[in-house]
């Protein structure tokens, strides 16, 4: 009995080994079994154990029943997975080639090829095959055309096998084509390896990633090998070659924390020890993509960098772009929304110290036609670069190409071998749900990673410039403490004209570079001012400009040659004053020793950061001649490596970004500060709308609102427009009217008690100022507990409710105006609660309908 059952199991063991395929032996796996659509074929298709048009496989006469054929150009990948050791085959031109036909076998592994057959022509017997394929994880096996076209070249992989390892699971086909996606929580941007092992990207707001990709679809495109519209990389390698030509050669992902992830993916030139890595640090949970690229060499010396863009993204056409002109004063005021038509669109500066002014370095890109505030695919970009740059959009009829990087003019950049360039970071946000949820996205990544201490709320600034100019002296600004406190403010901040004795800052023609504190104004220097500043219970804050010079200082008379200058050419002075030549190391220790001087005064909280010109006669007299190029991109790394010693040293001393205005409004810059001056137009009637624009990609926590009289508004509506922002006062408080005074207390005291939401919460911008006669917004607190809204009335008007959003549906808000205006009605729901719901369907009614009455409105659960 016991040796029937023991027979019994021995015959269905031997069924089992026959019967199962596709197994050979336990670990060995015909190619046949593998799903052979996976293999591409120049001809037909792929055939498990028949040539490719159905026949025995045959070649030279000898017959297989076992193996694949299949006709030149032919490519399979197989996921090994590390757990193979041998590949096995005999290959061979199939004789229904008829003795015609030319082709070569080749197996690769990981990218590097393990065998090559040789050319194979008519009649040869075929050529056995026996490759190591240990720890390889993607096995290739490639059939090309000899080299001489694809006819007749019909090529068979008879008794193609793998030998797997002991237990080892089986091998799996691989889509033929390398491809890979990065991913946020809803964007996705599908890259694809080619035939020809160029990297291809599908493009952004199309679905087809079967679509055939043409060589314009390239991935960061190159110049001088084929490519002929707008590249990302232009080099001239060191034997004078002008092209370059990238092949994929890898990627790597990490994972830096839950949500975020570095994906890496690298690019080798195909003749020229030169390496381009494509770097992705995607945000998962706020669609946001910081991108940048980085190239190195070991060539012989110097490659010569002549445009090496950030991005160059592929869109679908049907783009339309958003994008915000200005001037000084004039900051974002002009938003302009176009299709970018084919040709190329270019935004860019070319005035070096600065990216911003007349351009911006932050567009939106709507895809798929045009986007509101909730609804559209948008897709924003900002350039985290404080100096020249350039934006081209390209639409060559079949997509649209968005470059973006250091403007190539005039900014040839050698790279020394083993250096590695690493270009700026360009933002991308993506959002489905239209230019509300980008900014919201937007704005909290700039709090986690775009500026500094973004989850902390701001104090009330006041500012002496609008309120004594240059005109100042100790007991001047001594006597605007005590007021400043009374009022509500409690940070003072002291504005240019502080400096300079041979050639004292009272106007700006003069002192600029000479930070030694005036003596006859401050005798004894900055600290016993901001003592008395802190006595008085405020904190103390400074104006600077390190970068400056004017030739009416004694810094100029020492060192002439420090400026920035163009030889045998006069010089042009812009607010009569001249930038110091960053490039040079003793201009960058001057500076850093310069800050450190004015940041180390003791009670020193808080300081303004100014670049009051650019660049118009690009010369450093410390470069050599044949490096004058590079003073572009020099100036603005040293000009990061100060901000970031800075930042490093006084970790405590809040900043504020200016320059000339907005002239610095980026996220390269940024990261090293609190917040940006946004504009020295301060009207209020202007700002409206351009503090509407800037948050499009910045929050306004960031964005510095101070009430002046400029313009001559109501100072209600004057408060009301810098609350919304980072709110701050730049008025002679002892000149105030009796009203007015007790508006901007009422507005400071109104502020601190809704900056919690203001700050850290969510923006919804409701109605545009730009299209209607008003504009209103509201903030929502993290946890819609709180929510606070903003009416602007620009224009006469009805007073139309309001619509808030982002509330919680649930939740019931009690509904009170804040700091209301003198003389105005109460609003018809004041002290009254209404569900989230109620609110968002019918509104609240503000009780503001006529020109330049605002209403600001808290609602709390
Ligand atoms: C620039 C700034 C102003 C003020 C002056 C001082 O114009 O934008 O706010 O600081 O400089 O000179």
């Amino acid at each position: 009995m016991r040796q029937r059952n023991c027979l019994l199991r021995i015959a269905a063991f031997t069924l089992a080994i026959f019967c199962t395929t596709p197994a050979l032996f336990a670990d060995t796996v015909w190619l046949s079994a593998l799903d052979l659509k996976q293999m591409t074929a120049g001809w037909g298709n792929a055939m498990a154990n028949r040539e490719i048009s159905g026949g025995s496989l045959s070649v030279a006469g000898t017959k297989f029943t076992q193996g694949v054929g299949t006709h030149a150009a032919s490519k399979m990948r197989v996921n090994l997975d590390g757990n193979a050791s041998r590949f096995q085959a005999r290959v061979g031109l199939d004789d229904g080639s008829g003795g015609n036909g030319s082709i070569e076998f080749i197996v690769a592994g990981d990218g590097k090829v393990l065998w090559q057959s040789g050319l194979i022509t008519g009649r040869q017997p075929a050529k056995a095959v026996d490759v190591n394929v240990k720890g390889i994880r993607v096995l290739e096996l490639r059939v090309t055309d000899g080299g001489d076209g694809i006819s007749n070249d019909r090529a068979d992989w008879a008794d193609a096998a793998i030998v797997m390892n002991d237990g080892a699971s089986a091998p799996a086909a691989l889509p033929p084509h390398e491809s890979f996606a990065l991913k946020t929580k809803t964007l996705t941007v599908n890259f694809q390896v080619g035939e020809d092992g160029r990297l291809y990207q599908f493009p952004i707001g199309g679905t087809d990633t079967n679509a055939k990709l043409l060589r314009d679809d390239e991935s960061y495109p190159q110049a001088g090998d084929g490519y002929i519209w707008e590249p990302a990389l232009q080099m001239v390698h060191a034997d004078g070659n002008t092209s370059t030509a990238l092949r994929y050669a890898g990627i790597t992902r990490t994972n830096e924390s839950a949500d975020i992830e570095l994906t890496r993916i690298h690019l080798r030139d195909t003749a020229y020890p030169c390496d381009v890595t494509l770097c992705f640090r995607t945000h998962d949970d706020d669609d946001v993509v910081e991108e940048w690229t980085e190239i190195q060499h070991q060539e012989s010396h110097a490659v010569i960098l002549k445009r090496m863009d950030s991005t160059a993204l592929l869109l679908n056409t049907n783009v339309y772009l958003t994008h915000f002109f200005g001037d000084w004063a004039k900051e974002m005021l002009s938003p302009i929304t176009e299709e970018i038509t084919p040709g190329t669109k270019v935004l860019d500066s070319k005035i070096g110290v600065r990216a911003t002014q007349f351009q911006n370095t932050s567009f939106i890109l709507s895809l798929n036609g045009k986007s509101t505030e909730t609804n559209g695919e948008v897709l924003a970009g900002s350039l985290a670069w404080s100096g020249s740059f350039q934006c081209a959009f390209d639409n060559n009829g079949r997509a649209v190409r968005a470059l973006c990087g250091i403007n190539p003019f005039a900014s040839s950049y050698p790279l020394k071998p083993r250096d590695t360039f690493t270009t700026p970071t360009m933002i991308w946000v993506w959002s489905a749900n239209g230019l509300g949820d980008m900014s919201r996205k937007f704005h909290r990544w700039a709090r986690d990673f775009g500026m500094r201490d973004g989850h902390k709320t701001r104090t009330v600034l006041l500012n002496n410039w609008e309120a004594t100019g240059f005109d100042f002296d100790f007991n001047r600004i001594a006597s605007l403490f005590g007021p400043a406190k009374e009022i509500g403010t409690e940070l003072f901040l002291l504005d240019d004209g502080w400096f300079g004795n041979k050639y004292p800052r009272t106007n700006d023609h003069a002192g600029l570079g000479d930070w030694q504190p005036n003596r006859s104004r401050l005798p004894n220097g900055l600290a016993p001012l901001a003592a008395e500043a802190v006595k008085h219970g405020v904190q103390f804050g400074i104006w600077m400009e390190p970068e400056m010079v004017n030739p009416k200082s004694e810094l100029f008379e020492k060192h002439p040659d420090w400026a920035i200058q163009q030889p045998k050419r006069e010089l042009e002075l812009l607010r009569n004053q001249l930038v110091l030549d960053l490039t040079r190391p003793a201009v960058q220790d001057f500076e850093w020793n310069t800050i450190k001087s004015i940041l180390g005064v003791p009670d020193i909280a808080y300081a303004k950061w100014d670049c009051n010109r650019y660049l118009t006669q690009p010369g450093s007299p410390y470069l050599a001649p044949d490096h004058q190029s590079e003073l572009w991109i020099d100036y603005v790394r040293a000009l990061y490596a100060l901000m970031d010693k800075t930042a490093k040293a006084f970790p405590d001393t809040e900043l504020m970004l200016c320059s000339g205005g907005g002239g610095r409004a980026d996220y390269g810059a940024l990261k090293y500060f609190h917040e940006f001056w946004p504009s020295d137009n301060t009207d209020p009637v202007s700002r409206v709308p351009m503090q509407w624009d800037y948050s499009y990609f910045f929050p306004p926590t960031a964005i510095a609102g101070h009430v002046t009289h400029s313009g001559n508004r109501p100072m209600h509506f004057a408060c009301s427009v810098a609350m919304s922002a980072r709110f701050g006062m730049d008025l002679d408080l002892n000149k105030l009217s009796a009203e007015d005074e007790a508006i901007c207390a009422g507005a400071i005291s109104a502020y601190k008690k809704i900056r919690e939401v203001t700050s850290l919460g969510d923006l919804y911008r409701l109605e545009d100022p730009h299209q209607g006669i008003r504009g209103t917004l509201d903030f929502v607190s993290p946890d819609q507990s709180r929510a606070v809204v903003f009416v602007f009335q620009l224009q006469n008007g009805q007073s139309a409710v309001v619509h808030p959003q982002g509330l919680d549906p649930a939740k019931s808000y009690k509904i009170s105006e804040l700091n209301p205006a003198p003389g105005r009605p109460a609003i018809e729901q004041e002290g009254k609660t209404f569900t989230g719901e109620e609110l968002m369907r019918d509104g609240i009614s503000p009780s503001c309908s006529k020109t330049l009455e605002a209403s600001v409105i808290e609602l709390r659960s």
